[in-house]
């Protein structure tokens, strides 16, 4: 009855993470969730009243534009060099997304043909993959290991794959690692690109949740970036607004060009509504974003130092809701963290096989949360030692 496609993909994992947590909470346990990446922060009131405003507007009720509205896309060219430096035609290089989710995911249907490869970050989100196996592509998982500060290791991907490979997703401030990636890195990327003929795709969706100072940059600030790719970011993550499904596409011409071709086939874009209040968001006060990253910071500070006084060896995230913790073993931990101590946290296996050996959390809960995590683990003896 089902597509041999269907066959191809692995579950989706946040899908059966939720049955998990749907089954513990049945049962009564007070669960406490650092799994999803999903803020837990409202989204601003002027984002709000905007939306409900153009709501009642009834010329917003029809059919979008395909590729999104106009001043919708002249917002995100205006924020994107506000924040970037960096120049956009906001007809030809900007399109908009239902959530940069539904980008990644149609974004090789109009790049690869079937058999051809496509470079992905192990471990990576997900969609890199599956998206790659909708369009009968082949993925060559590029791992992202500690000791090269989790960054893919070009010179390490075989001659065979890099003669058909025709896309690459890279994504930095990254998850589920945390880490974030220099200005050079993205311009050997635009070296490798150009050398492979490889269309970069670089998603960017946390590049403004960051902290300690530190500012993330755009790959299309790389010299040459405008050439060889692509950059997919959202406004989910920036203005906590996961469920409003807005995001972007920026970038090189020709390859937004037939990207949009794909998506006019798919869908009828974005809600007009919706648009108007990300105009709202990307051209308003961006104090909400620095109050967020505050009170981001102030949880990641708690949970590294909550983890580290249990004897765990904990990276300190620069940037992104993510902890990436070492683990003996990803999905043994995972099962007593949620069995025992109520505590849902992500197996590093669900990102690729690279993620052995981590778990990931999220801070998208209250301090006062994360600390009775800790403490349920002190209790029940979950150390690092
Ligand atoms: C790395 C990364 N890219 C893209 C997305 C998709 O976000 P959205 O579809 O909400 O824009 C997520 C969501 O968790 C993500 O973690």
């Amino acid at each position: 009855m089902y597509a041999k496609r269907l066959d191809n993909l692995p579950p989706y994992l946040f899908a059966q993470i939720d049955a998990i947590k749907a089954q513990k909470r049945a049962e009564g346990v007070d669960l406490i969730d650092l799994g999803v990446g999903d803020p837990d922060l409202p989204t601003p009131k002027h984002i709000v009243d905007s939306l409900c405003e153009a709501a009642r507007d009834s010329s917003t009720h029809h059919y979008p534009d395909y590729l999104g509205m106009l001043d919708y896309r002249k917002a995100v060219a205006q924020w994107y060099k506000n924040r970037f430096g960096v120049t956009l035609d906001p007809v030809k290089e900007v399109l908009a997304l239902i959530g940069s989710k539904e980008g990644i995911a149609h974004i090789p249907e109009a790049f690869v043909n079937p058999g051809e490869y496509v470079l992905a970050s192990d471990p990576g989100y997900p969609v890199y993959k599956t998206s790659t196996l909708f369009a009968e592509g082949k993925c060559h998982l590029m791992p992202l290991l500690e000791g090269n500060n989790f960054l893919p290791d070009y010179d390490a991907i075989p001659r065979d794959v890099l003669k058909t490979a025709k896309l690459m997703f890279i994504g930095y401030p990254n998850n589920p690692t945390g880490a974030v990636a220099p200005m050079k890195f993205f311009d050997e990327t635009v070296e490798f690109a150009k050398n492979h003929n490889i269309i970069v795709v670089h998603d960017n969706a946390y590049s403004e949740i960051s902290y300690d100072g530190y500012i993330a940059p755009s790959f299309l600030e790389a010299s040459g970036a405008m050439d060889v790719g692509i950059e997919t970011h959202s406004l989910s993550k920036t203005y906590n607004m996961t469920g409003w499904r807005i995001g972007m596409a920026v970038g090189n011409a020709n390859l937004i060009g037939a990207f949009g071709r794909v998506k006019t086939n798919i869908d009828s874009g974005a809600f007009d509504a919706i648009q108007r209040a990300a105009i709202t968001a990307l051209t308003g006060p961006q104090d909400c974003v620095a109050q967020a990253c505050a009170i981001y910071q102030e949880r990641r500070d708690a949970l590294v130092a909550g983890l580290q006084s249990l004897g765990f060896k904990v990276h300190v995230p620069k940037a992104t809701f993510y902890v990436w913790m070492k683990v003996p073993n990803a999905v043994e931990f995972t099962s007593k963290m949620i069995n025992e101590a109520g505590i849902v946290v992500t197996p590093g296996t669900g990102f690729g096989p690279n993620g052995e050996g981590y778990v990931r959390f999220a801070i998208t809960r209250p301090v006062a949360r994360i600390n009775e995590a800790i403490e349920r683990m002190k209790k029940l003896g979950i150390t690092g030692t």
